[in-house]
């Protein structure tokens, strides 16, 4: 019979599947769980409240064995009770804040202090930060390693030099203007979606990347090396990360008193050409 009594499903839960980053995460989300025969059922909870306890409550429904949740999570401890009593154990992962339980760890403020060192040497002292307007943990945590570096070379940034908007690339677009009025000579986009909407904004404000203004971003997406100039970045490891939380829920559901499973993950800096040097 094709029937069997545990669907071998795992719910996945992120917060926007457009983008890319979300993509490759996922991709190592499912060859694991594929080679564990394991499926996933996968949501897009759009950072939207409703739509994520709507897939929360579909996932249990149809029975999942255990769940991945990469979004931010509004309510931690409503969730750790509906999913506990069902007896489905969950792993959280880069948006949703780990409090307690399996960890797959990706250093956000050593990526943020990366980028400020690396400015920093190539000589920026005005730099903008365009970043999250509702920070989860891990972008608050990205743009403090940022700030930190560059407070500890005794540059300060100051708020005016924070831009909010959205994580996407229409968020970076729509951003230029406010950073622009900074006159800053490198920008520090959050995420590389921002990025590329800035480099859009940049080009129709007649500005030329890197030689007017420098840009880096954050991720890694393929895109990076399709744009022009190809973007300096922080590389995460969006499959590792993908097939490392499949491995730990799957390790989880097949035995529920496994010890604390900690993992962490490197991230490291791509250097390509959006980075001029200030003398
Ligand atoms: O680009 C999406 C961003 O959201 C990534 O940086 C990832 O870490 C998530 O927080």
């Amino acid at each position: 019979s094709l029937i069997r009594r545990s669907g071998r499903t795992i719910g996945v839960l992120v917060p926007n599947i457009n983008n890319p980053f979300f993509s490759r995460f996922l991709r190592g989300i499912e060859s694991e769980a594929m080679a564990h025969d394991y499926i996933p059922l996968i949501f897009g909870s759009n950072n939207n409240q409703k739509l994520e306890s709507h897939y929360l409550f579909e996932s249990i429904r149809r029975a999942a064995d255990g769940m991945i949740i990469a979004s931010a999570i509004s309510d931690l401890s409503y969730i750790d009770n509906i999913l506990t009593q069902n007896g489905i154990p969950y792993l959280l992962i880069d948006q949703a804040p780990v409090v307690k339980g399996d960890k797959v760890d990706v250093n956000n403020r050593l990526g943020g202090a990366l980028l400020a060192n690396y400015l920093i040497k190539k000589g920026h002292q005005r730099v903008v930060v365009v970043a999250d307007e509702n920070p989860t943990l891990n972008m608050e945590e990205r743009l403090n390693g940022f700030l930190e570096t560059y407070r500890k070379a005794g540059i300060p940034v100051n708020d005016d030099q924070i831009v909010k908007t959205t994580l996407t690339k229409d968020g970076g677009y729509q951003a230029t203007n406010q950073a622009l009025l900074q006159k800053p000579t490198a920008i520090f986009a959050i995420n590389d979606e921002i990025a590329i909407g800035l480099y859009r904004g940049i080009h129709e404000a007649g500005l030329t990347i890197p030689d007017d203004i420098s840009i880096v971003g954050y991720d890694d997406i393929d895109l990076a090396e399709y744009i022009t100039p190809k973007l300096t970045t922080v590389h995460q490891p969006a499959f590792e990360m993908g097939t490392t939380a499949a491995q730990l829920i799957i390790k989880r559901i097949e035995n529920q008193s496994e010890p604390i499973q900690r993992v962490s993950l490197p991230v490291k800096l791509v250097e390509r050409q959006s980075v001029e040097r200030k003398i």
